[in-house]
């Protein structure tokens, strides 16, 4: 009778719990997540019509509110111009254009972006965008290309003099690039400094197009406005808005891409933007694919207090309460599907926590199910440079640094081979 009793109370206790939180045993770390598939009501999500209608928005809001800010909604008047094409660019093998995207009438505000396409079709082409680090002149040793005038956070790295790029700045990131063989792969490329949009400084007087969206005598963001990873996602849409007049370009079959924060901003992008066909992250551990309740590597309150203008306001609230915010990163990649999403970590990037990066992955297949697509298929994540997934999420882990290779590219161009063209 007593052992009945018992079991009774076990099993509603468990059932409670079960609604609540849902718990998972790895390795290293237990972690209770937000259930994924419940709506802040209590409601079960069963289809992916459900998902869409209620808590996909919801999830949105969530990550907009307490994480990296609201995406102002204003139109701004967006002017293109082209400001070179070179068509044998790259020995011959591709077009070269360089695009000016002015975001306001007196022409103060603009990006540029960088666009490399393959010469051996007339057909529009899939094309991989992604944000750089170095200006876009560092990208590939290709002289044609416009150096930046902006100010860089390297102050006395290679081709960096105090903040400004010089001549020698040419190139020098293009390993992580490898603009030839996404030609060769027939693919595009397009590419913008990210600190066209926004410094990635603290210092707001560096500039960026924030002020754009400010209200009368505003001038910093308000606890849930942006912070750079919006606005620099932000970026990225109306890069997506110029390729769509491109007809060069394929615009349904855009991959946004990026490496670290610019994979945070990437995954962010593609969440609210459901105009990019494919979506991949390359090392963004904390803020980006890796499950923060991990508290495994870099942590919300490193991160808040390194990068404090990366997020908006209200992230800071959650230093030390992960097991507070009310979204975890795998809800942030489910928010992707049913598109396709790649999740890329490396070996002795453990700052990025590989494995929580993984588990993210893992987890957003719950909602890539109610697709009917596969997601990943073992909670245990693949051994180094094993690539796994065929079910519109991938996933490697390479061996080495915190970097964005030769080796991550093929995964992506063979992913995007099967999943995309
Ligand atoms: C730091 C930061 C990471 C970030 C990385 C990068 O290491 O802590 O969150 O991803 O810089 O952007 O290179």
């Amino acid at each position: 009778m007593i052992s009945k009793i018992f079991a009774g109370v076990l099993l509603s206790l468990a059932i409670t719990f079960a609604l609540k939180a849902q718990t998972f045993e790895i390795p290293d770390t237990t972690y209770q997540l937000p259930p994924l598939l419940k709506s802040q009501s209590g409601k079960a999500i069963l289809t992916a019509k459900d998902w869409e209608k209620n808590r996909r928005r919801e999830i949105l809001s969530l990550f907009a509110n307490n994480v990296y800010g609201k995406t102002p909604s204003k139109k701004l008047p967006l002017r293109f111009e082209v400001l070179e094409v070179s068509p044998s660019a790259l020995y011959g093998t591709a077009t070269r254009k360089q695009v000016r995207v002015y975001f306001s009438n007196d022409e103060k505000y603009y990006m540029d972006i960088l666009m490399y396409l393959p010469n051996n079709t007339d057909k529009p082409v899939p094309l991989f965008l992604g944000l750089n680090f170095g200006g876009n002149q560092a990208i590939n040793a290709d002289h044609g290309i416009l150096v930046s005038k902006r100010w860089f956070r390297y102050d006395k790295s290679k081709g960096y003099s105090n903040h400004y790029a010089t001549e020698a700045s040419r190139g020098t990131d293009a390993a992580a690039w490898p603009v030839e063989e996404i030609i060769k792969r027939g693919y595009g490329l397009a590419t913008v400094y990210y600190g066209d949009l926004q410094p990635d400084s603290s210092n707001s007087a560096n500039g960026g197009i924030a002020p754009l969206f400010y209200k009368k005598g505003q001038t910093m963001p308000v606890p849930d406005e942006w912070g750079a990873i919006g606005v620099w996602a932000w970026g990225l849409s109306r890069a997506m808005d110029y390729l769509q007049t491109d007809h060069a370009v394929n615009a349904k079959k855009i991959a946004v891409i990026g490496h670290s924060r610019l994979g945070k901003t990437a995954l962010w992008a593609g969440a609210q933007d459901k105009r990019f066909a494919f979506v991949i992250s390359n090392d963004s551990g904390e803020g980006g694919a890796a499950i923060t309740r991990r508290k495994y590597g870099e942590t919300i309150t490193k991160i808040n207090t390194a990068f404090p203008h990366w997020f908006c306001n209200n992230y800071k609230s959650y230093n030390d309460r992960e097991d507070e915010l009310p979204v975890d990163y795998h809800e942030l990649i489910a928010l992707i599907a049913p598109r396709p999403v790649y999740v890329a970590s490396a070996s002795e990037d453990q700052w990025a926590d590989p494995t929580g990066e993984y588990l993210s992955a893992w987890h957003a297949g719950e909602v890539y199910k109610l697709y009917g697509l596969a997601g990943l298929t073992n909670i245990t994540p693949p051994s180094i440079n094993t690539p796994v997934g065929n079910g519109s999420i991938g996933y490697h882990l390479r061996e080495g640094v915190h970097a964005m290779t030769y080796y991550d590219w093929q995964q992506y161009l063979n992913f995007a081979d099967r999943e995309l063209k």
